[in-house]
């Protein structure tokens, strides 16, 4: 005959697991949330806050509905007095061997409470890593370029720079032109040499002049006379503006912001630009939001990308 545990120890029923539960899938979800919050907006990282907390709380509750923890303790009876010398009754629970902390439990408590700190221990340095950069002060800063007069007016310059404090990594290239004034304001165009199509290094359509080269601080210029610019790895072309004229690129080169600070040309954040319309001085540029190589930033397509994740 089969004897099952909990025939002999009716009172053990309760402390079986849970059944299956939807809660725990919520509360993963809510962190998955959270984490793609961290890199789209905080708006979704609220979203994910209120999910993960909302599911943890009815899993909890699930969890501690019918455990030990969550069972009334009875209320003590009177005792009775005995006789003197009379035997002493003992209590039913001390008339059978009773596991007072049940080994199960404590092999299942003492696995799970291994598991949650060697997960933490795994876990929270990447989570560090992925979130901590949210957190710092990082991204582009102005960099000089030198003086404004090291830049011929109407020719193009090679200009090679360092465009953070990540060293390198981050170093440069743009194609700049002096286009004089417009009104009493210098106006410069900066075009980003990163192929619109997946990121290539475009070059210049003309002779570099290498004779010519010169340099300011970490910043090297090469003066050329372009007539476009190309691209190496699919034949994409551009004209002196930087739109696309030929090939796989979806949208015109990007661009980089520029100011005048002591006479000297400083460029800051790099930006998108659909196409531009016009030449130099006078050009209407149709800017938009910094976008990934590849990605169109005007017309149907472009809704294709509605989300751009900080870089
Ligand atoms: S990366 Fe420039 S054309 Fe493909």
């Amino acid at each position: 005959m089969i004897v099952v545990a909990s025939d002999l120890d009716p009172s053990r029923e309760h402390q079986h697991a849970p059944g299956p539960s939807l809660w725990p899938v919520g509360f993963a979800v809510g962190v998955v949330v959270l984490l793609v919050g961290f890199v789209v907006s905080w708006a979704i990282v609220a979203i994910g806050v209120f999910v993960t907390v909302f599911f943890a709380f009815l899993w909890l509750r699930e969890l501690t509905q019918g455990s030990p923890l969550a069972e009334k303790p009875e209320k003590a009876k009177p005792e009775k007095r005995l006789p003197a010398g009379a035997p002493v009754p003992r209590a039913p629970h001390e008339q059978q061997e009773v596991e007072r902390y049940p080994r199960n439990v404590f092999l299942e408590a003492s696995t799970l409470g291994l598991g949650a700190v060697i997960g933490g221990i795994v876990t929270l340095p990447v989570l560090g890593f992925m979130i901590g950069p949210a957190f710092l002060k990082q991204g582009v800063r102005h960099s000089d370029l030198g003086p404004i007069g090291d830049y011929p007016e109407g020719e193009y310059v090679v200009t090679t720079f360092t465009s953070s404090d990540e060293g390198d990594v981050s170093r440069r290239t743009a194609f700049i032109r002096n286009n004089g004034f417009l009104g009493n304001q210098p106006s410069f165009t900066v075009i980003s040499n990163h192929c619109a199509h997946l990121g290539c290094p475009v070059q210049p359509n003309g002779a570099i002049q290498y004779k010519k080269v010169s340099t300011y601080k970490d910043v090297t210029k090469l003066p050329v006379n372009p007539s476009g610019f190309g691209c190496p790895c699919h034949g994409g072309q551009y004209d002196t503006e930087g739109n696309r004229i030929a090939g796989p690129p979806v949208r015109a080169l990007d661009r980089y912001s520029f100011s005048i600070v002591n006479g000297h040309l400083m460029v800051g954040k790099p930006f998108s630009v659909a196409y531009v319309i016009g030449l130099g001085a006078g050009a209407k540029i149709h800017v938009a939001k910094y976008s990934f190589p590849g990605e169109p930033v005007s017309g149907l397509e472009s809704w294709l990308y509605p989300i751009q994740p900080p870089r």
